[in-house]
């Protein structure tokens, strides 16, 4: 018993626990990416759907992927796509972003966000 629970501590030390725990979010994100966000969206560069590609979006500033036409209110709304303004944003984007063309009421569970932006990080 004793020499499993100093095993157990081994094995978190060697894998290191948070990078553990950040994978598998990301992967429950890439599920959120692609039922909520995949119809309008890809996370492959330069390819531009309903919506502009979203392939190294984390740390963006709005509305610079070439080639996508943007309306004005994202073009000019002067966010820079940090984690947490994307949380703010896909939790309402008309309310963060009015006007904006993105027609998707918003993403509610605050988990499945931060899951969903761990995800868009890795795109890079
Ligand atoms: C119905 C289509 C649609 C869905 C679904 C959708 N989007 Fe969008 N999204 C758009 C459009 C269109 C724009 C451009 C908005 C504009 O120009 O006003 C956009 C813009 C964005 C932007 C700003 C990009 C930039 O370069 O400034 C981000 C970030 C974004 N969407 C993330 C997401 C995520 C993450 C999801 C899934 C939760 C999602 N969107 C779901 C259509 C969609």
């Amino acid at each position: 018993m004793r020499h499993m629970f100093l095993g157990g501590i081994v094995l978190a030390g060697i894998f290191g626990l948070g990078s553990v725990a950040r994978a598998q979010d990301a992967a429950g994100g890439e599920r959120v990416f692609r039922s909520q966000c995949s119809i309008c969206h890809s996370p492959r560069p330069d390819r531009n759907i309903i919506g502009p590609s979203l392939f190294s979006v984390v740390g963006r500033h709005s509305g610079m992927v070439p080639g996508f036409h943007y309306s004005v209110a994202n073009r000019s709304s002067g966010l820079v796509w940090d984690p947490a303004t994307l949380d703010r944003y896909l939790g309402a984007p008309n309310k963060v972003v009015p006007g904006t063309l993105m027609t998707y009421p918003g993403l509610k569970d605050p988990h499945q966000r931060a899951d969903l932006i761990a995800y868009l990080a890795t795109l890079r």
